[in-house]
């Protein structure tokens, strides 16, 4: 079947939309209409040749919403006409990783995934009988994809696409680390270190646990005017001292829970400096570039900080998902605030022109 998509051709170029052919769902598979796709930092990344395991040509694209059309052989967790999100971290069940309830990381496809290629390793993604690769598993810059079952988490039908497509990637990471990975007490002090849509997901998921206060550091102005918004309490502009601020606005000990947001690896250092003594816990998100590497005084942790980090946030991506839509159609957790830029996708260049300069939280194409 022919469709439209948004290939990186070249490293460094703009992303060319054209005609591309996908195959029909395999055994395990499910072919999705894409209803709508947040544009994120790692189709950017990934397309300005920075990605040291990057490929092309391929349809990038990884925070996808739509709807079932055509399901492969032996397929049970869904069927034509279920609403589904896409998961760049799928959730098998049955791997030692996910039977263990202790980490996200799902073992069942990553290689392949990560060489571009479906379980069976091979892509139905092809142009003039040339097979292309696809993109995180994803490759949801397209009017269809093709993904395994367990990478498709299962959500209420009643929850707006352009809003749910957020939770693939950019809102859940925020969103579980606060709920599910540091487990946010109620009444708790809460600092956390950038206001992108990962930040914001992190403050809203502190208040929907019941956070007492919330800091938001982060040198842009806008960015903290935001975040207070979505329910932060205290806005610190950050910088060098950005440690001092917090400790002075918590009687100089510091956050019971810290979490970085930015992907800049001195700003991970302050978020585990800023966590309290005793038990502060900080939880770091941001990806740092290759080859970075993150100090931490050992006398930090031996008074009692924890350090911890998320792929994901580590969100196990068919069940928490589910749930965070759950949340969101129950009326708990508002979405439509994230989505500033509403393009198509022959605009998704304009989406990364926007993202460069930070106008706005999230574009989304959105699909006819
Ligand atoms: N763990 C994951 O699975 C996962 C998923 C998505 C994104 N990420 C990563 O999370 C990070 C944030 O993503 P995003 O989409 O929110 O990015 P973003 O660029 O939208 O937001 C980053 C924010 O950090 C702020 N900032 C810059 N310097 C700062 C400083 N010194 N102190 C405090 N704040 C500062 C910026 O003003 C901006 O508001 C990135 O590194 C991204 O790659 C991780
Ligand atoms: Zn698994
Ligand atoms: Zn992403």
């Amino acid at each position: 079947m022919k469709m439209r998509a948004a290939v990186l051709e070249k490293f460094g170029q703009p992303l060319v939309v054209q005609d591309i052919d996908i195959a029909k769902p395999k055994a395990g598979e499910v072919l999705v209409k894409v209803h709508a796709c947040g544009v994120c930092h790692t189709d950017l990344y990934t397309a300005s040749g920075a990605d040291p395991s990057g490929y092309c040509p391929c349809v990038l694209g990884h925070e996808g919403a739509g709807v079932v059309q055509e399901v492969g052989e032996g397929v049970t967790l869904v069927k034509p006409g279920d609403h589904v999100v896409t998961l760049f971290s799928p959730e098998c069940g049955e791997c030692i990783h996910c039977r263990s309830g202790k980490t996200n990381i799902c073992l069942a496809i990553r290689e392949q995934q990560g060489q571009g290629y479906l379980p069976d390793g091979t892509p139905r993604l092809s142009r003039d009988g040339e097979p292309m690769r696809h993109f995180m598993g994803t490759s949801t810059f397209a009017e269809y994809t093709v993904m395994p079952e367990i990478a498709l988490a299962n959500i209420d039908k009643s929850a707006p696409l352009d809003q749910a497509c957020l939770l693939a990637c950019g809102a859940t990471t925020g969103l579980a680390a606060a709920i599910w990975k540091a487990e946010v007490e109620q009444g708790s002090t809460v600092a956390v270190f950038g206001a992108g849509m990962v930040g914001l997901g992190a403050v809203v998921g502190a208040k929907l646990r019941g956070a007492e206060r919330i800091m938001i550091i982060d040198p842009s102005e806008q960015r903290r005017e935001l975040a207070m918004q979505f329910g932060a309490t205290d806005a610190l502009p950050g910088g060098d001292d950005a440690v001092q601020q917090v400790l002075d606005m918590t009687g100089g000990f510091g956050a019971d829970y810290t979490f970085e947001a930015t992907g800049i690896v001195s700003v991970m250092g302050q978020a585990v400096e800023a966590a309290r003594m005793g038990w502060g816990l900080c939880t770091v998100l941001g990806v740092a570039g290759k080859g970075e590497k993150l100090e931490i005084i050992p006398r930090f942790l031996i008074t009692g900080r924890k350090v911890q980090g998320g792929s994901f946030g580590g969100a196990r991506g068919r069940t928490h998902v589910q749930e965070l839509v759950d949340m969101s159609v129950r009326g708990e957790l508002d979405l439509s605030g994230f989505v500033s830029h509403r393009i198509t996708l022959d605009d998704v260049n304009k989406g990364f022109e926007l993202m460069e300069a930070q106008d706005g939280i999230r574009s989304v194409i959105e699909f006819a």
